[in-house]
């Protein structure tokens, strides 16, 4: 679909700007901060995109794994084609570059609607959106969502650490204190935040509709990858076969996706690689589970859990 341009920009344009703003680059749309430099990819993507019965959608808020489960899921869904471990794409591209963002990338362009014909199916897409303003095309489609999250302290410090890296790069004002930087986190102004209602509204759906939304936490996957990946092939309806787990298939994905295989490959370990403008180093940090410990002060801790409990308690979900 080609819309003329002015007509593009200006459709999407008139809702931006009234939005409220925070920190001088969120906007607050539908309940989320949201950079005001993406807010058109965001609308554009909630007008334009057209859900595919099979489709498969990464949902996250940032920092809690993306980077991870784009190389899981591409290397999941693909593995037929893909037999050759020495020639896999992973071992050449960023995972980023394989899974591709709807409001952060396909959408940006203010020009035009992006022509998707060319993806093969299943066709594979990322989203930092929550549940709640997804397009209605995905909800209402039986396309697939495997929703991501991550230990709320781990993700801000992992954010902290990602935002300080970054912010040169975008012009973005980042807090001088971690204490400030934390401080906006708890209070919801952060990063597509507030971060729980962000990973409640995929919780929610999950429990309503398990089949749709497929949820898990971070530090599952890290305990038991074995297990999550064989339920999440079977919540994609490509189970592994016999056969396939006699060979290892499971365990190669595991192994070809995990933080030190991916991290040290040139693709993702030199400076020069680069996906939206950020360095491809700056994806893989630590990927350690309870790195909070080296950075919050006891006070923070339990600010960060009181939140949590009182935000996740009725709805039956632990971190
Ligand atoms: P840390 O900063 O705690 O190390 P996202 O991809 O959503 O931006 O999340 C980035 C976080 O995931 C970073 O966490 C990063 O190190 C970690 N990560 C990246 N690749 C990973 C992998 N293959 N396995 C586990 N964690 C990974």
């Amino acid at each position: 679909e080609n819309l003329q341009e002015d007509e593009l920009i200006q459709e999407v344009g008139d809702d931006i700007s009234s939005l409220p703003t925070a920190e001088g680059w969120l906007s607050h749309y539908q309940g989320f901060w949201i950079p005001t430099q993406r807010m058109h990819g965001v609308i554009a993507t909630q007008k334009y995109f057209q859900a595919h019965e099979n489709d498969i959608l990464l949902a996250t808020t940032p920092k809690v794994g993306t980077t991870w489960f784009k190389a899981i899921l591409f290397a999941l869904v693909n593995r037929v084609r893909y037999l050759n471990p020495q020639q896999h794409p992973l071992l050449t591209n960023n995972p980023h570059a394989l899974l591709p963002y709807l409001e952060g990338e396909l959408f940006m362009n203010k020009n035009e609607v992006p022509d998707l014909t060319h993806l093969t199916s299943p066709r594979l897409f990322a989203t930092h959106l929550s549940y709640l303003s997804l397009p209605k095309s995905v909800k209402d489609s039986t396309c697939k969502i495997v929703s991501l999250c991550r230990n709320p302290k781990d993700t801000f410090v992992s954010l902290w650490h990602f935002e300080n890296k970054v912010s040169a790069l975008f012009g973005t004002k980042v807090p001088d204190t971690i204490e400030e930087s934390f401080d906006n986190f708890c209070r919801g102004v952060s990063l597509y935040g507030p971060f729980w209602d962000h990973v409640l509204s995929y919780w929610k759906e999950s429990l309503e509709k398990p089949q749709k939304v497929f949820f898990l936490k971070y530090e599952e996957m890290k305990e038991q990858p074995t297990t999550h990946l064989k339920r999440l092939a079977e919540f994609l309806g490509c189970s592994f076969s016999p056969e396939e787990e006699e060979k290892g298939r499971v365990n190669d994905i595991i192994n070809l996706c995990s933080f030190n295989n991916l991290s040290k490959l040139e693709v993702n370990a030199k400076g020069n690689t680069a996906i939206f403008g950020v360095d491809n180093t700056s994806y893989f940090r630590q990927g350690e589970v309870g790195d909070w410990k080296n950075y919050l002060t006891v006070e923070m801790e339990e600010k960060c859990d009181r939140v949590t409990e009182e935000k996740f308690h009725t709805a039956g979900l632990k971190f």
